[in-house]
């Protein structure tokens, strides 16, 4: 490892992860750990240079307040604990925290893409040795990135499966193919699954079934073609550190990242590779940058797994979701001409399950209407609308109106979250 580390503990923080983020922004790599972590598990870090305990208002649990074990007192490495008394360790506050790391720990302001890209080919290698890793691509900016990262690291020992659902946006699948397969020179399996899924999804309009459909045909869709495959031992994934670091928890325990393969049958047993598990997500696009990835695959907005299925409202069709694919192409090339792309943080359009009467040529149309969605928003939670400019609006309903068949209407939804959530489905 090249990296020097700070090794935050938890002792019930809620602001782990920014304290992690923030030494990191000192150019100073940092990981989050248990209260639990034993002598023996800590003892096996490598080039831990300084210890923070993060306190706070979960310090104390039944009664008891939490601690660390001895061992790491004794470890030889400086250990502070944050905002916190204690009269094992000397105690600093924030302001102080540059200054324990680099005139304390000595650490070097050595954490950086390059660096990180080098360690973790070289502990792939070392994982895998001769060995197959087999990848689920969907061609967001997770999978894409631990591609990448494993095409750099092990070649073509590296199987990506990309699945297409037939709910991807315009282009997805085409641009999945071009980049790893083409320009990169993976092993890449297209699975064309698109009539298969649109087959179990007919006639179906509750959401949450909808989901549950496309959840569990995409498990079965990566099986079949995992069983095709011989001699794989590793499954890779694109686990990120908010995945297995929840903040605001008791003791913000390091959950068990086993739980995210799901699905998949026991006898298809694989060991896990997950490149990405202590990186944030500005990290991970940071480094899938370094790689060379396209900038529309690493700064993309959200796209939710289930896809167009849940923009297409109500029992998907065929047309209908061509109708979604294609607003929702014109939406986006219309917010790149306007500079909005990286400014907005999600945007896109969606199609209800009715029609309204209209006029087209001179006669009476029966056609659907297309809801144009756009917010902003810090963690999903709450969101505010973006105020689209009324020129740029009027171009995307120009453009919708003449050039997406079967629609007769375009409207604006300036709903927030509340009450509105960002999806309609
Ligand atoms: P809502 O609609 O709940 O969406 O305000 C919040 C964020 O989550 C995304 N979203 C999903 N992502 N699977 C996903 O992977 C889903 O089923 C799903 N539903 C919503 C949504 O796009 C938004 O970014």
């Amino acid at each position: 490892m090249k990296q020097d580390m700070i090794a935050i503990i938890d002792l019930g923080s809620e602001n782990n992860s920014a304290l992690a983020r923030a030494i990191r922004a000192y150019g100073v790599y940092s990981e989050i750990y248990p209260h639990d972590i034993t002598g023996a598990e800590f003892k096996a870090l490598s080039n831990v240079k300084g210890v923070i305990l993060n306190g706070g208002p979960n310090n104390v649990v039944d009664g008891v307040a939490i601690d660390v074990k001895d061992e790491i007192y004794s470890s030889g490495v400086p250990v502070v604990a944050l905002d916190h008394k204690t009269d094992k360790c000397p105690a600093i506050t924030e302001a102080e925290v540059k200054s324990f790391v680099f005139d304390t720990c000595k650490c070097e302001a050595n954490w950086n893409m390059a660096n990180f890209i080098d360690d973790q080919v070289e502990l792939l290698r070392k994982q895998i040795g001769d060995k197959k890793v087999l990848l689920a691509l969907s061609g967001g900016v997770d999978s894409s990135v631990v591609a990448a990262l494993l095409i750099k690291a092990i070649g073509k020992q590296l199987v990506c499966v990309h699945v297409n659902h037939g709910l991807l946006r315009k282009g997805e699948p085409e641009q999945v193919i071009r980049v790893f397969r083409e320009e990169l020179g993976a092993t890449l399996i297209y699975s064309d699954s698109v009539d298969r899924f649109l087959d179990k999804l007919a006639g179906v309009s509750d959401p949450e079934k909808k989901r549950k459909i496309i959840g569990a045909e995409f498990i079965r869709v990566f099986e079949e073609e995992a069983r095709k495959l011989d001699g794989i031992d590793f499954l890779a994934q694109g686990t990120i550190y908010p995945d297995i670091v929840e903040s605001g928890t008791k003791t913000n325990k390091i959950v068990k990242s086993h739980h995210n393969v799901g699905g998949l049958p026991d006898d298809l047993k694989f060991e896990l590779v997950e490149p990405l598990k202590y990186l944030f997500k500005d990290e991970v696009r940071a480094c899938g940058k370094a790689l060379g990835l396209p900038d529309d695959m690493v700064y993309r907005q959200p796209f939710p797994g289930p896809g167009l299925g849940v923009r297409c409202l109500g029992a998907i069709t065929r047309d209908r979701l061509e109708a979604v694919r294609e607003s929702d192409a014109i939406l986006r090339e219309e917010f790149d001409k306007a500079g909005l792309r990286g400014k907005v943080w999600q945007y896109f359009t969606l199609i209800p399950d009715l029609k309204s009467v209209g006029v087209r040529d001179n006669a009476r149309c029966f056609e659907w209407p297309v809801i144009i969605r756009a917010v902003n928003t810090v963690d999903a939670m709450t969101a505010t609308i973006e105020p689209i400019d009324y020129a740029v609006l009027k171009k995307i309903t120009d453009r919708i109106l003449t050039e997406v068949k079967g629609v007769n209407r375009v409207l604006y939804d300036i709903t927030p979250k509340p009450t509105g959530t960002i999806e309609w489905e």
